[in-house]
């Protein structure tokens, strides 16, 4: 966990160069012109999916957006997900995984253990669509339309002993679908975190699908996390387990290097990542560079569950 390798996001040219200019290197174009390619293996997986049927869901309009919501083409084509790659275009890769069938566990301090299929489980919840932003500790960001459901309400189904203090979630482990987690100094499997207040806030959100269906793959099908008001990397993929427990959970990031990821890493523009500044975020899909709020601007929904929590590394 010691070894220093360089990671996507420690790429100083991420930083440096202007948002067309990094499409256009990449060969984004290319990407786009492949787009019926991955449009078809994004309706293949929709067609397989039993609960194709729930989409689109109502929107929740409590929640809402002070920008245009990013073209679908960006939010699919470019991504986080180290199990496939440690670079954006990990689209294509990601089509390997196979999300149906998908168990999910519920363990540690729990009433009774249990896992049940994804699709039951989808179908056991209140399905609804809410535009969130998500801002990347990378500084860029966009603006989704996720379908899924409230995280209180999983939080509910497992039926959490009063005990539990934290609910630890994790992602699959398959390295012959997921050539990343060939990786070893990576330390798989992906694990995040939240406390039991934050996993049911009212903003805490399990997503199942985008953009009116089913969740693309590379999106984290079929069970992503979104906590708009914090960075990225605690919007765990893909996951396959939920465990509550009295520790506080260590995620992925944070085992790898804790001087830079923390537990809490709730979204501030006044507290700069280690080797770059958090004040501005580049809108992926745009030319604009944005402000970055605190809380990611969902402070009203938020701040008063870091009351008290003062001395606490809170914003990384
Ligand atoms: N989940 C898993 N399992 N593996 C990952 O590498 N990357 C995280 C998060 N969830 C990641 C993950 C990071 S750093 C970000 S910014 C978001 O996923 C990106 O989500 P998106 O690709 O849907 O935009």
């Amino acid at each position: 966990m010691l070894i220093k390798r360089r990671r996507g996001w420690e790429i100083p040219e991420r930083e440096a160069t202007p948002e067309a200019m990094f499409w256009s290197r990449r060969k984004f174009a290319a990407t786009l012109a492949a787009g019926p390619m991955l449009l078809a293996s994004r309706f293949a997986s929709a067609e397989d999916d039993p609960t194709a049927a729930l989409y689109p869901a109502k929107r929740n309009l409590r929640y809402t957006l002070d920008r245009p919501i990013t073209d679908a083409r960006y939010v699919e084509g470019y991504n986080n997900f180290y199990e496939f790659g440690s670079h954006k275009e990990i689209a294509r890769a990601a089509q390997a995984l196979k999300v149906r069938p998908w168990q999910v566990k519920f363990d540690g301090l729990v009433e009774a253990e249990r896992v049940i299929d994804a699709d039951d489980l989808i179908r056991a919840m209140p399905l609804e669509e809410r535009l969130y932003r998500l801002r990347c500790v990378e500084a860029w960001s966009m603006a989704v339309p996720w379908t899924g459901f409230p995280m209180k309400a999983l939080v509910e189904f497992a039926k959490p002993l009063g005990s539990a203090k934290y609910v630890r979630m994790e992602t699959f482990t398959d390295a012959r679908v997921a050539p990343g987690q060939k990786q070893f100094w990576y330390p798989w499997p992906y694990v995040e975190g939240l406390t039991m207040a934050e996993a049911t806030n009212e903003l805490a959100f399990i997503v199942t699908g985008a953009y009116g269906r089913p969740l693309a793959k590379q999106n984290g099908a079929p069970l992503r996390l979104s906590t708009p008001w914090k960075y990225g990397f605690k919007h765990i993929k893909s996951i396959v387990r939920f465990t509550f427990t009295e520790e506080r959970p260590v995620g992925f990031w944070e085992k790898l290097q804790a001087s830079e990821y923390g537990f809490w890493a709730n979204v501030n523009p006044d507290v700069p990542h280690p080797r770059w500044s958090q004040k501005t975020e580049r809108v992926v899909g745009t030319d604009e560079r944005r402000p970055t709020l605190i809380y990611n601007g969902y402070g009203e929904f938020v701040a008063d569950l870091y009351k008290g929590l003062e001395n606490e590394r809170l914003f990384a």
